[in-house]
């Protein structure tokens, strides 16, 4: 459920219904287009392990995938435009909405801070084609509307969220931390596995956070939302008996990953956990999962902007965990319904698991 501020016109609504139509389209419709195809043509690529050039050289010249390609560019693209062009209508009361924030009667907080600024490495970049960045003008709003007909609407109870909440152990977490939290649908799961605990969501972006802030008050769940570089957060050590983090890692260079988890050690107490969620690594796609999966994600990171991609799912997760100090790490698959795994639904990337990396600090 929205706030009332963002209820749309039925015009509106239905520019919107047209893209998230289109973007359906791709999914299940093309999704399944581009598996059909590569089954076909797959056994060219028996012989040995596929690498992620032979599946291009069966992918690249194929009419479902220069299509779905196209499409994946085109319809953010449209998504965004018009998202700016309905805000734009309301822009002055949506500003002031969102820039009023602790207002009296709070459940939960955002503290910001201007000094926090952008890290070096988003200064030119536009991921997944966002205008403006997470921290461009209704960011948050933009990330929302495009990452929910993105999903299919699998994930608009926050299901991704859920199953890392589901798939770390159950502990009586007195402090929770989400790294790179944005609208907080990574952070909200945890208010209701863990009432009695204190939930901090950190961003960079206040424009995310400023969103996420309301939408967590919209629902009355108790969040701290904190302005912070998840490299270097300026919270105190020993400070959080669970971390977690989504779709974080992959959109960060090398170097900005190994001083996140480093960071997260600092500020688990010991015996707390630090447990992060992406899809899976290439090698395993490659191996147990589908090649063709391996392919599109690694094409979908040069094609949207998402310029770390390629590397980061070349990365041992576990050796990452153990160059930032845990002495012990593991991958754990997650069930995901929201790709279709386990429930045979088509999406554009293919089915597979959730990919959890986890580490416990010594105690
Ligand atoms: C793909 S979104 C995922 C958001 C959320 N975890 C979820 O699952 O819905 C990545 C988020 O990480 C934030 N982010 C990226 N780099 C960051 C950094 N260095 N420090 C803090 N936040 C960062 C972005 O602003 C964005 O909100």
């Amino acid at each position: 459920m929205q706030p009332e501020i963002l209820r749309k016109t039925r015009t509106e609504q239905a520019e919107l219904d047209f893209v998230a139509g289109l973007m359906r389209f791709n999914s299940t419709g093309l999704g399944k287009a581009m598996t059909s195809h590569y089954e076909r043509h797959s056994a060219a690529l028996q012989r040995g392990r596929p690498s992620i050039p032979a599946v291009a050289e069966v992918m690249e010249p194929s009419l479902p995938y220069r299509f779905g390609a196209f499409m994946e560019r085109h319809n953010h693209w449209r998504i965004f435009r018009t998202s700016l062009r309905i805000l734009g209508r309301r822009r002055e009361a949506v500003r002031r909405w969102l820039d009023d924030a602790n207002a009296a009667g709070s459940v939960g907080s955002l503290r910001l801070d201007p000094a926090v600024g952008v890290p070096p490495y988003y200064k030119k970049l536009e991921i997944h084609t966002q205008p403006g960045n997470y921290h461009g003008e209704f960011g948050g709003i933009l990330y929302h509307w495009m990452i929910s007909p993105f999903f299919v609407n699998r994930d608009d109870r926050d299901e991704m969220g859920w199953a890392l909440a589901r798939g770390v152990p159950r502990r009586p977490y007195g402090r929770i931390l989400d790294l790179g939290c944005g609208v907080g649908k990574s952070t909200l799961p945890y208010c209701e596995m863990y009432p009695d605990a204190e939930v901090v969501g950190l961003d960079y972006a206040a424009e995310m956070l400023k969103y996420a802030h309301k939408l967590a008050e919209h629902r009355q769940k108790r969040v701290h939302y904190v302005q912070g570089m998840a490299e270097k957060t300026g919270l105190p050590d020993a400070s959080f008996d669970l971390i977690v983090a989504i779709f974080l890692f992959h959109e960060m260079p090398r170097k900005a990953r190994d001083q996140t988890v480093r960071e997260a050690y600092r500020l688990l107490r010991p015996g707390g956990v630090f447990a992060i969620m992406e899809s899976p690594p290439f090698n395993v796609l490659l191996d147990q999962y589908s090649p063709l999966s391996a392919f599109l994600l690694d094409s979908t990171g040069r094609r949207m902007d998402d310029p770390y991609i390629p590397e980061f799912f070349g990365e041992d997760r576990v050796e990452m965990f153990k160059r930032g100090g845990f002495a012990t790490a593991r991958d754990v698959p997650l069930p995901n319904e929201l790709t279709g795994w386990g429930t045979g639904e088509s999406y554009f990337f293919g089915a597979y698991p959730w990919w959890m990396t986890i580490g416990e600090k010594e105690g």
